[in-house]
């Protein structure tokens, strides 16, 4: 009978390493390089909720990137960082506009809704972009106490189908919105994989052009959990450390959000990861477009490719690679690359795909 006091380290390993998919750059593990970041920050006493070193040296490499007056607020998830953003740049009264098929409004539960008491006024966009004249078709009626009154524009770099906003399409948002007294709000979930496709810093996209505040992603980008909002606008902002707390957002140990924020940000690890996962995506699409019957949807710019193809061969093919449906009624599907996809797990699909459409 084995000793439980000897069980072996690799009994507590549950999943094969070697198995990626092309489900989400969620599925992905830890980029190595964070994994050494967050040994080195172990140990010791650091001071809770954000007064350690590591956040205080976050601030710094933020400025790097975002300039002297970003500020970072270290927190758990993605939908946290909206959340939070959102509430601090609206009035109990205020209004978000955002594409139908942005985030906030499909993939969060609810919450900026439920957790944030915001109102989303949503506006159908053909490739997940908004423009200053689809914003105007929710941009009413400040006056009108009948209506939640829209104060924010939400955009999404890059976007949930796949495509990167320009710097120029961002200040044309920038300008009208800001023109109508609203702010912009920019959910950068992937915005490493945004700046590696258009090949510019990130401020270029987003300060420089006029975004107020930003939902900075690292966990679709190596990190094990951790995003942060952002305040590139201070003026935009109200009691964002309060706002952080009370929607639960405000990590004790802070110091193992923002190290992996830092190891991603000090050097170049967010760029590198972000045009691997990109050029993944590419090596996939050329593929794809040599099947026949397999129409990719939506121009291939970040790390998601979007496709059409018989519903009975996406079910069988994901009986040999996860993804996921993305409208099921029209057999469409999302096919995503992460930090570690390899071109061999590329080839390997590939194969996969012409071998179920020939069947
Ligand atoms: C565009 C976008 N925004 C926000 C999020 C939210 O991230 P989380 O799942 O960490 O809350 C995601 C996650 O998939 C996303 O794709």
């Amino acid at each position: 009978m084995a000793d439980p006091t000897t069980v072996r380290t690799d009994a507590r390993r549950h999943h094969d390493p070697q198995i990626r998919g092309f489900a989400s750059d969620n599925y992905a593990g830890t980029h190595p390089e964070i994994l050494a970041a967050l040994a080195l920050a172990n140990g010791g006493h650091q001071i809770a909720y954000g007064e350690d070193e590591y956040t205080g040296h976050l601030q710094c490499v933020m400025h790097s990137h975002f300039g002297p007056t970003a500020e970072a607020f270290p927190v758990f998830n993605g939908t946290g960082a909206n959340v939070v953003s959102l509430q601090a740049m609206t009035d109990r009264w205020g209004a978000v506009i955002c594409a139908e098929s942005a985030h906030i409004n499909v993939d969060e539960g609810g919450a900026p809704e439920r957790v944030g008491g915001l109102k989303l006024l949503t506006v159908p966009t053909p490739d997940g972009k908004l423009t200053p004249e689809l914003i105007d078709r929710q941009a009413y009626g400040w006056d009108d106490e009948h209506r939640a009154m829209p104060q924010v524009v939400s955009i999404t770099q890059n976007t949930e189908l796949g495509t990167v906003y320009t710097p120029g399409e961002i200040r044309a948002i920038c300008d009208h919105a800001h023109g109508l007294g609203m702010k912009v709000h920019l959910d950068g979930a992937r915005i490493a994989n945004a700046a590696a496709s258009l090949d510019v810093p990130m401020r270029t996209f987003t300060n420089t052009v006029g975004v107020d505040v930003l939902s900075f992603g690292g966990t679709k980008n190596g990190a094990i959990f951790g995003e942060a909002v952002v305040v590139l606008n201070p003026d935009a902002v109200r009691a964002m450390k309060h706002l952080r707390k009370l929607s639960m957002q405000l990590a004790s140990k802070m110091r193992f959000v923002s190290v992996q924020l830092e190891a991603l940000l000090a050097g170049d690890l967010w760029l590198r990861n972000a045009r691997h996962a990109n050029a993944m995506a590419q090596r996939l699409a050329e593929g794809v477009r040599a099947v026949d019957g397999v129409e990719i949807l939506h121009p291939v710019q970040a790390n998601a490719v979007f496709a059409r193809l018989p519903r009975e061969v996406s079910e069988r093919l994901q009986k040999r690679f996860r993804f996921y449906f993305w409208d099921e009624a029209a057999g469409d599907v999302r096919w995503m690359c992460a930090f570690d996809t390899t071109e061999d797990d590329v080839d390997a699909f590939l194969l996969a795909l012409k071998e179920e459409m020939a069947r």
